[in-house]
C-alpha cells in the first residue's frame, strides 16, 4: 500500500493560494486507520488561567471521536486549538504542538484560512447567514475565491441529508428552516469546500430527539468521507456515534483516551467511570 503523501496537504496549509482538485477518497477508505491530528504536550492559557494541561492525543482518520468531560474541563478550548479559532481571543496563549497531516498548525508559515478550508467547524447553535439557502452554502467557496455551480450546492446538500427537504426552495431564507434543518444547512456549508476534518462542538445539544437523531446519522455517514471530531454532553450519544472517545476531567486534563466500548465499559480510571455513570461532574 502507498505512504499518503502528506507534502501535499503541507502546501495546502501554507499556501495562500487556492487550491483546486480534492484528495481521492476511494483510495483512504481502504486504508488502514492513520493519526489525522495530533496534540503534543498542548498546554492553553487565558491569561494567567490554564484551560488545557499538557494534552497528547492521536486522532485517527475517518473516525468519530468524542470528547467529553465536565463544564470547563477545556473541550470547547481543544477544539477551537485544532483549526486555530483561539487565535481569535485576546489573551489566550497555547504552548506545545497541534499537528494536521504532520504539520504543527502553529508553525509561522501556517496560513489560518486555509488551515480552516480543510478543517471545517459546526458550532452548537445552529447558524446559518441571514442569506439564502443556496447562497449559505455557496459561501464557504466564494470566501476562497471559487465560484459555486449548482452542482456544488445539490452535493453539499445531498452530503448534509437536506437536500430532498430544500431542493425546490433555494432561494428561501436559511433562517426559514427548523432548527434542525438550519443545523444541516451548516453541516453543508462546512463541507462545501471538501474539508477533511469536520469539528462539532455540541451541534445536536439545541436540537429535539428527533432532529438530533437525523445529526448522528448523518455524522455516520459523514465520516466515510471526513473525520469527525465531536464535543458532547449526552455521554449516550457519545458512545452511539464514536468510534473513540477522550475524557477530559477538571483542569484541563485528558484522563482517558480509547477505543469508544473500552471507555464506557471498562475505563482505566475510577474518576472517569464516575463521570460516565453520573456520580461526578
Ligand atoms: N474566551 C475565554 N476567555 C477566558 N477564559 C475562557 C475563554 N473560553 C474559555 N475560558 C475558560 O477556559 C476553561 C475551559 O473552557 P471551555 O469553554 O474550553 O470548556 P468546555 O469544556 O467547552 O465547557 P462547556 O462544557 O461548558 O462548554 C474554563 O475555565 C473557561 O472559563
Ligand atoms: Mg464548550
Amino acid at each position: 500500500m502507498a505512504t499518503p503523501d502528506t507534502t501535499d496537504s503541507h502546501e495546502q496549509l501554507i499556501s495562500t493560494s487556492v487550491q483546486t482538485g480534492g484528495t481521492d477518497r476511494t483510495d483512504r477508505t481502504n486504508r488502514p486507520d492513520e493519526t489525522v491530528l495530533a496534540s503534543h504536550n498542548l498546554s492553553v492559557y487565558y491569561g494567567e488561567e490554564r484551560a488545557l494541561n499538557d494534552v497528547t492525543i492521536e486522532i485517527p482518520e475517518n473516525k468519530v471521536t468524542a470528547i467529553i468531560g465536565p463544564s470547563g474541563c477545556g473541550k470547547s478550548t481543544f477544539l477551537r486549538c485544532i483549526n486555530r479559532m483561539n487565535d481569535q481571543i485576546d489573551g489566550c496563549r497555547v504552548e506545545g504542538e497541534f499537528t494536521y497531516q504532520g504539520k504543527n498548525v502553529y508553525d509561522e508559515d501556517v496560513d489560518p484560512v486555509a488551515l480552516r478550508r480543510r478543517v471545517g467547524q459546526v458550532f452548537q447553535k445552529p447558524n446559518p447567514f441571514p442569506k439564502s439557502i443556496r447562497d449559505n452554502v455557496t459561501y464557504g467557496l466564494e470566501v476562497q475565491g471559487k465560484s459555486a455551480t449548482d452542482e456544488d450546492v445539490e452535493r453539499a446538500l445531498r452530503g448534509a441529508a437536506l437536500w430532498d427537504e430544500v431542493k425546490d426552495q433555494l432561494d428561501s431564507s436559511g433562517l426559514d428552516l427548523s432548527g434542525g434543518q438550519q443545523q444541516r444547512l451548516c453541516i453543508a456549508r462546512a463541507i462545501a469546500p471538501d474539508p477533511e476534518v469536520i469539528l462539532m462542538d455540541e451541534p445536536t445539544s439545541a436540537l429535539d430527539p428527533v432532529a438530533a437523531s437525523k445529526i448522528e446519522d448523518l455524522i455516520d455517514e459523514l465520516v466515510e468521507e471526513y473525520t469527525v471530531v465531536i464535543v458532547t454532553h449526552n455521554m449516550q450519544q457519545a458512545a452511539r456515534i464514536s468510534d473513540k472517545t477522550a475524557v477530559f476531567l477538571t483542569g484541563g486534563n485528558l484522563v482517558e483516551f480509547d477505543e469508544t466500548t473500552t471507555v464506557f465499559e471498562n475505563p482505566a480510571h475510577s474518576r472517569v467511570e464516575d463521570y460516565i455513570t453520573g456520580r461526578f461532574g
